[in-house]
């Protein structure tokens, strides 16, 4: 190979980068790779490399020498202060025209200012987010690219065969301006949160409720995983179930300690839903949760000192496991429902232009929330684009009313045995808020009156009204 023949190139060594440089040139592409430590790229050339189409550059101007012009580069890199780093780096070895890839799970604001900062030298960035883990970046994963339409179309080729494919559809799609790619890939972050905690409730349903081993789950969540409930965490779940400790030949999932980590992307979402002002309360207890998860020993005291219920449940197993299922899939259409609901929001806002139909599209393989839903979620945005809310679909609401009862019943058997299920009563108490036509929020507003004098609206006149309520 000749200098400056590569068709693209990946800054950013670690799993994920290899893995995605080794898809790209198992689909033909050449590509350059590069990584700070140089190690790590002596390493990746010498083992999995082969005769692939892979070069190294083991400094960064040979690295840019390796790529043909215009080029592209594809960070993978953590987010934040990395990423600027690296764009600082390049700039003085980049010439106009060339493109940057920011495929990390980068905050769109940042996106946003490395966009309009690249700009002004007039090179091009794109913020892209890619999910679907180690495994999916080898094999194919869901990605969410943002930009100039024009130059994602320069990459397109790439992405579109390095991506998953389902019944032949790349899960890859140009999303809109700017910070678009990033912004959705926020959003499928928060959405996967959500499913992630709806899916561990009904697990301590089982656990504490039922008294289920990890031998008596795993068929459970195997079972359903085979019908409507089919996806990704599901199918992950239960094969976590069938996991033994390699040291106390225990089940594994029993010996990990019960605190959650979080880079943030949830709560990023939870963030940007309150500033759109669009509830998203399933994902809201997820973020919760995985933060209460973390004092442990908080905990600990505490269950000492505050007693509860106890734990047990005497009703008929079977049919309540059979309403747990139902609870949970209302639940992950409700979720889901929120997060799009969300992007629908954030489209006007930040003139994204977003299809929701090509999202739910990109989602339906390689990525982490990944499910059969998504099949009848894109359904939905292809007979109605500007749909407000997914439970407004004539499908989904259906599918959510049949097993709205369940839902109930399952919300009502965790507090009577005390069992914590934020996200399955948030989504509840979602739903039932949504289909109010009359909230009590008349009586906010008459608070905010009387103590602020913020005024309110009247039902039958027109204009804004004050009262002297002590008078
Ligand atoms: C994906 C994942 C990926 C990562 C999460 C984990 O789509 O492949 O979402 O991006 O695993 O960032 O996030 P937490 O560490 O916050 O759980």
């Amino acid at each position: 190979m000749t200098s400056q023949d590569c068709d693209i190139g990946l800054i950013g060594l670690g799993t994920m980068g290899r893995n995605f440089v080794l898809n790209m040139a198992d689909h033909g592409f050449t590509v350059a790779a590069y990584n700070r430590t140089t190690e790590k790229t002596r390493d990746f050339m010498a083992g999995e490399v082969g005769s692939r189409p892979i070069k190294a550059g083991y400094d960064l101007n040979e690295f840019v020498g390796l790529l043909k012009k215009p080029r592209a580069v594809i960070l993978l890199v953590a987010a934040g202060d990395p990423v600027d780093a690296v764009i600082r780096e390049l700039l003085p070895l980049f010439e106009p025209g060339d493109l940057i890839i920011d495929a990390g799970n980068s905050h769109f604001t940042d996106t946003n200012r490395r966009f309009k900062f690249l700009a002004v030298k007039k090179l091009h960035y794109m913020g892209m987010g890619i999910s679907g883990g180690e495994e999916g970046a080898r094999r194919g994963p869901s990605l969410m690219p943002g930009g100039h339409r024009d130059i994602y179309d320069r990459v397109g080729p790439i992405l579109e065969a390095a991506a998953a494919h389902v019944n032949g559809d790349p899960c890859v799609a140009y999303l809109g301006p700017g910070s678009a790619g990033h912004y959705v890939k926020m959003v499928h972050n928060g959405i996967e949160y959500g499913l992630m905690e709806l899916i561990v409730e009904t697990y301590d349903l089982f656990k504490r409720g039922l008294g289920l081993t990890p031998a008596e789950l795993a068929p459970i969540y195997d079972a359903w995983n085979q019908a409507e409930l089919n996806s990704f965490l599901l199918e992950i779940t239960a094969k976590i179930f069938t996991r033994k400790d390699d040291r106390t030949g225990r089940f594994l999932v029993d010996m990990i300690l019960d605190k959650a980590k979080q880079k943030g992307t949830g709560m990023w979402t939870s963030w940007d839903a309150m500033d759109l002002q669009v509830g998203t309360p399933t994902i809201d207890a997820a973020v919760v949760m995985r933060d209460l998860s973390g004092y442990k020993e908080e905990r600990q005291n505490a269950a000492k000192f505050l007693a509860g219920p106890t734990y047990t449940f005497e009703g008929d197993r079977p049919r309540f496991i059979e309403q747990v299922k139902n609870a949970l899939y209302a639940s992950m259409i409700a979720t889901y429902s929120q997060g799009l609901a969300l992007l629908q929001r954030a489209s006007l806002a930040y003139t994204y232009n977003l299809d929701l139909e090509a999202v739910a599209r990109i989602w339906r393989g390689g990525c982490i929330i990944r499910a059969t839903l998504l099949e009848d979620i894109r359904t939905a945005y292809k007979a109605r684009p500007d749909l407000p809310n997914l439970l407004m679909d004539p499908h989904l609401a259906q599918a959510f009313l049949a097993r709205e009862a369940d839902l109930r019943q399952v919300v009502q058997v965790a507090a009577g045995l005390g069992l914590p299920a934020p996200a399955l009563m948030a989504t509840l108490g979602y739903f039932d808020a949504y289909r109010s036509a009359v909230l009590p929020a008349n009586l906010i507003q008459a608070q905010r009156d009387f103590f602020g004098a913020h005024q309110y609206e009247r039902l039958d006149t027109p204009g804004s009204f004050h009262t002297e309520w002590d008078k």
